[in-house]
């Protein structure tokens, strides 16, 4: 990517006067969500703080699959937008708020919906296989939806010789068409954080440390996943760290996940991988929108009860099929 920081988010904007907080923010946290009836989820990309708060943590599956699942009256979501848009279609009686409304995501802002119509204007004899990272537009122009966790499981039940449209990730397609020996269609988006990640520092730190194993999400480009000696989603490298005995890992993925593979798998060791290692951006491995989340911003949100998703109910109709879709055949 030529600009490396174009697509790095501004928090959004406090307002002048500061916001008076408790002393224990935790202790509030917990007491409006008993209030609320609220459930906090979050992703394994949450600063610690959050993630220890938390009822609920997962990847974008599991996640997925709480919301649905919930009884609670409120959601709060830490993660990002994508995520909570997809709790608020799942649970539209539900309130879902979300710490940060521009917590986006890169692969989201790379697949404006008009763009996408025409694409798929243009290929009328595909179907559209859109990964969860993407807005409720382009669900709702999609046939099903897939997360990291799924998408195999979901192509192995199209017929072979079904034309497909995969977006927005173009890597994650790239090694899903290698696995599975498609020949799907591949929209031109970019995760910001795992296209960054450095090969060379990679190679760096398997040379200090020879004896550790290499894990790796689907969204790096293939050059890196080459390293890996597994590749999945967040959960399933959390398992696959858990799983293993006590071991040095090289964790390809943003580095919040070493939080619960800390706690899970404690004699392990862990290293995260810098992003570019020219000093132009040095914490490219850290997502610039789930980090815009934080405890005081979770805390306002829930006494505010903002910023709040909504949308149409046309619109989550038509997302709320290929997202029913996605739970059915991953089931
Ligand atoms: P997972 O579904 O693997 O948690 O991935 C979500 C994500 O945004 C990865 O960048
Ligand atoms: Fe989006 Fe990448 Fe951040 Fe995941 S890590 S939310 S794909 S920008």
């Amino acid at each position: 990517m030529s600009n490396q920081t174009q697509h790095r988010p501004e928090a959004t904007q406090t307002a002048s006067k500061k916001p008076v907080l408790p002393r224990d923010l935790e202790d509030e946290i917990r007491r409006l969500r008993k209030e609320m009836n609220a459930v906090i989820l979050a992703h394994y990309y949450q600063d610690d703080d959050i993630q220890d708060i938390a009822d609920f943590i997962g990847d974008s599956l599991d996640l997925s699959r709480r919301a649905a699942e919930t009884d609670a009256d409120v959601i709060v979501f830490c993660g990002v937008k994508f995520m909570a848009e997809v709790a608020k279609i799942l649970s539209p009686q539900k309130t879902v708020l979300l710490p940060d409304m521009k917590a986006g995501c890169s692969l989201e802002d790379s697949c404006p919906p008009e763009a996408f119509r025409k694409f798929r204007a243009a290929h009328p004899d595909h179907i559209a296989l859109s990964y969860i990272n993407c807005s409720a537009e382009i669900k709702a122009l999609s046939d099903i939806i897939v997360t990291s966790s799924c998408a195999e499981k979901i192509l192995q039940q199209i017929p072979e010789d079904q034309p497909i449209i995969f977006a927005p990730d173009k890597y994650l397609g790239d090694y899903l068409n290698r696995k599975t020996g498609r020949d799907m269609l591949l929209w031109d988006g970019t995760c910001v954080v795992h296209e960054q990640f450095s090969e060379r520092e990679l190679v760096k730190l398997k040379t200090r440390h020879p004896e550790a194993r290499i894990i790796a999400h689907p969204e790096c480009p293939e050059p890196l996943l080459n390293h890996a000696e597994h590749i999945g989603s967040t959960s399933s490298l959390i398992r696959f760290v858990s799983g293993n005995n006590p071991s040095e890992f090289i964790v390809l993925t943003e580095p919040g996940i070493i939080h619960q593979m800390k706690k899970l798998a404690p004699e392990s060791v862990f290293y995260d991988v810098p992003g570019t290692s020219d000093g132009a951006c040095a914490s490219c491995n850290v997502c610039p929108y789930m980090k815009l989340n934080t405890m005081e911003k979770l805390y306002q949100c829930m006494v505010n009860r903002a910023p709040e998703i909504t949308m149409t109910e046309a619109l989550r109709l038509a997302a709320l099929k290929p997202l029913e879709k996605m739970l059915a055949m991953s089931a």
